[in-house]
C-alpha cells in the first residue's frame, strides 16, 4: 500500500509492528489495528477524555496523537490495568464506590488517575477534582468517582 509507515509500539507489554497511514489517530490504531476496544472514543477532538491512555508514564488523549507519533514508545491501555480475577485497586474502588454507571467514560478516568496516584499518593479532594477536570461523565455526577479515588488512594498507600 502507498503512503504507509512502519511503526513499532509496545502496548501493555507486548510489542506490535504495523504499517499505518500517517493520518491514523492513535485511538483508531489501538481500537481497529490492535482490537483494544477498551479505549473509548467520544468527541475525537480532545474534550471528553474518554480516549485517555498512558504513554511513557503520562496520561494523554489518544485522539490527539497520530499512531506514527507513538513509534518506539510504551503505551498502557485499560486492558493492561487489571484482569477480571485481579482488578487494579482503582477498578475495585470504582466498582465498590459506584464510580460508574454506563461505564463509557471509565477507561479514560482510570488511565488519567493511574499516573496521578503514582505521583500523589495522598491527594486532597480538590486535587482529585482538578486531576479529573478533563474527563467528562454524563452519568455519575462525579461525587462517587471522587469517593472511589479516595478509597483507591487509601488502599494503595497500605
Ligand atoms: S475522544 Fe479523545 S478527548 Fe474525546
Ligand atoms: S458512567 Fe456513563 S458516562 Fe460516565
Amino acid at each position: 500500500m502507498d503512503n504507509v509507515m512502519d511503526i513499532t509500539v509496545t502496548v501493555n507489554g507486548t510489542r506490535y509492528q504495523r504499517a499505518v497511514e500517517p493520518r491514523m489517530l492513535l485511538s483508531d490504531f489501538l481500537r481497529h489495528e490492535l482490537c483494544l476496544t477498551g479505549t473509548h472514543v467520544g468527541c475525537e477532538h480532545g474534550v471528553c477524555g474518554t480516549c485517555t491512555i498512558v504513554l511513557d508514564g503520562q496520561s494523554v488523549r489518544s485522539c490527539l496523537i497520530f499512531a506514527v507519533q507513538a513509534d518506539g514508545h510504551e503505551i498502557v491501555t485499560v486492558e493492561g490495568l487489571g484482569t477480571m480475577e485481579n482488578l487494579h485497586p482503582l477498578q475495585e474502588a470504582f466498582r465498590e464506590a459506584h464510580g460508574l454507571q454506563c461505564g463509557f467514560c471509565t477507561p479514560g478516568f482510570l488511565m488519567t488517575l493511574v499516573p496521578f496516584l503514582e505521583e500523589n499518593e495522598n491527594p486532597t479532594e480538590e486535587e482529585i477534582r482538578v486531576a479529573i477536570a478533563g474527563n467528562l461523565c454524563r452519568c455519575t455526577g462525579y461525587q462517587n468517582i471522587v469517593e472511589a479515588v479516595k478509597l483507591a488512594a487509601e488502599r494503595m498507600r497500605k
